[in-house]
């Protein structure tokens, strides 16, 4: 399956040279924060950011720190996600976990640290007129709070989704699909080429399907994965109980919504960039037959 590696390439090195410590006694922060961010993984949204600047005719390399904080972002999110209070994991991206590591109290940090310097990145660094890179700010905070990602995390941990097609979908809307789909969105609204609102225009509706397809296949993998292919531990979701796409509907079932949610995903995006769109078609097929 083909990626955008050269996409890749631009987001590592970028991620690559961030520092964030000034201070020496907070360098061990740092070092927490740095070995989550720079432990591989397939950075999945900074691409999609990246390709989606491809697709609107924009230069990549202007949308590099807001590509990257996307991924501070993430990676915070995959920090807290595992503590022994969440989901008591212990292997991320082939490594032990940050907790396992540094210990709890620093992962905490380092995944606080990471959120704050993302949104430090933007602000300073993202070029593009000041309301525009507000929206783009503006979204990604939306994206990530309570109607968002960490909104989705408490329906998650406290297993508040009833089981039910509309709720599962909206669980998995909301603590990963927003964060994917803002990789699209935000771009698309810092290059003000659209107005915040807009959620239901084609590029919209790409994004979010984009996102709630991602998490489909997460759920598919957690129970046919390998924990080699994964970095992570296979049969999580099992384990803790989740309501996941295979627990309500069972494998097969699970596989078939993926791949409708694949054709949905597809058909919105031809909407949505009438021309080429190569590397977004790409980023869409990896993620419906990715096997990590
Ligand atoms: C895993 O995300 C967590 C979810 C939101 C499902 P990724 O599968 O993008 O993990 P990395 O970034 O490649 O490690
Ligand atoms: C996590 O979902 C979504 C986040 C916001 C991090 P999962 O709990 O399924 O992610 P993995 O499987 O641990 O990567
Ligand atoms: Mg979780
Ligand atoms: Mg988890
Ligand atoms: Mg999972």
């Amino acid at each position: 399956m083909s990626y955008p590696d050269h996409l890749r390439d631009e987001v590592e090195s970028y991620l690559e040279d961030l520092r964030f410590s000034a201070e020496p006694a907070a360098d061990g922060l740092e070092e927490a924060m740095r070995y989550s961010l720079l432990a591989g993984g397939k950075r999945v949204r900074p691409v999609l950011a990246l390709a989606t600047a491809n697709a609107i005719g924009v230069d990549p390399r202007t949308v590099l720190p807001l590509a990257a904080a996307l991924e501070l972002i993430h990676t915070y999110s995959l920090i807290h996600d595992d503590l022994p209070a969440m989901d008591d994991d212990d292997l991320r991206r082939g490594r032990p976990t940050c907790h396992v590591q540094f210990g709890e109290d620093v992962a905490i940090l380092a995944g606080d640290g990471l959120y704050a310097e993302a949104f430090r990145l933007v602000l300073e660094k993202q070029q593009g007129l000041p309301a525009d890179v507000l929206a783009a700010v503006c979204e990604l905070a939306a994206a990530t709070g309570v109607n968002g990602m960490v909104g989705g995390q408490y329906i998650d941990v406290k297993g508040l989704v009833e089981s039910g097609a509309t709720t599962l979908r909206r669980l998995h809307a909301l603590k990963t699909g927003r964060l994917i789909a803002a990789s699209v969105e935000c771009v698309v609204l810092v290059s003000g080429r659209e107005k915040l609102g807009s959620r239901l225009s084609p590029f919209g509706q790409f994004a979010a399907e984009l996102g709630v397809l991602f998490q489909i296949v997460d759920d598919i993998l957690d129970v046919t994965g390998t924990e080699e292919d994964l970095g992570k531990p296979q049969g999580s979701d099992e384990r803790h109980g989740k309501l996941t796409y295979v627990s309500q509907y069972g494998l097969e079932r699970a596989r078939e919504l993926a791949a409708e949610s694949h054709r949905h995903a597809r058909t919105a995006l031809a909407a949505a960039v009438p021309g080429q769109a190569d590397e977004l078609e790409q980023i869409t097929d990896f993620i419906a037959t990715r096997s990590s």
